[in-house]
């Protein structure tokens, strides 16, 4: 037997509006922050591949940095990821391509660092445009501790170009470098 069309209707419009309760994210929202993922990944991806190259060049500290770097990265895409599932959105597993493998010298991996790290600042910085457009308040909160993680990345990468120029790559240069990459850090003070 056929149910009641008029009950049948009732039910989907019910149905409808518990799902809209459940999506507390505005769609342009959760499409930026799906964009955002990929990026994410996208520089997890890059640092690794700039780690193995490293290690591949004997330049150990530099290859545990940018191993460290990619895991950091990993760390963001899956706070994003968490956060766009937590508020009733549907995150994307991104798919990555186009990593390179190969660098040009020591010195245009850190070049190649900041140029990341600048695009990422200014997507985060399009998104709390975004946030405020569409009064999405939460996420723009919720993105300020991106915005202040970017000070730190993009500050040690130019650092480390600041050696490349005091230091030098010539004689032992490259090496000294390397050794000095650990030692540097950013401070709030
Ligand atoms: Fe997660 Fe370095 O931006």
């Amino acid at each position: 037997m056929l149910g009641n069309p008029t009950k049948t209707t009732k039910t989907k419009r019910n149905m409808k509006d518990l799902l809209s309760l459940k999506i507390s994210l505005h769609a342009e929202i959760e499409a930026i922050l799906n964009k955002q993922i990929k990026y994410e990944a996208y520089s997890s991806s890059l640092y690794l591949a700039m780690s193995s190259w490293c290690d591949d060049q004997g330049l150990d500290f530099s290859a545990d940095f940018f191993a460290k770097q990619s895991e950091e990265e990993r760390g963001h895409m899956l706070k994003l990821f968490n956060y766009v599932n937590a508020r009733g959105g549907r995150a994307i597993s991104p798919e990555v391509t186009g990593i390179p493998q190969e660098f040009d010298s020591f010195h245009s991996l850190f070049e190649q660092t900041l140029q990341q790290e600048m695009f990422v600042t200014q997507q985060f910085n399009l998104i709390a445009d975004s946030c405020i457009q569409l009064k999405d308040f939460v996420t723009f909160q919720f993105i300020q501790w991106f915005l202040e993680e970017q000070i730190e990345e993009e500050y040690v990468a130019r650092r480390v170009l600041e050696m490349f120029d005091v230091i030098g790559e010539e004689g032992t240069g490259k090496w000294e470098i390397d050794k000095s990459i650990p030692k540097v850090a950013y401070s709030k003070e």
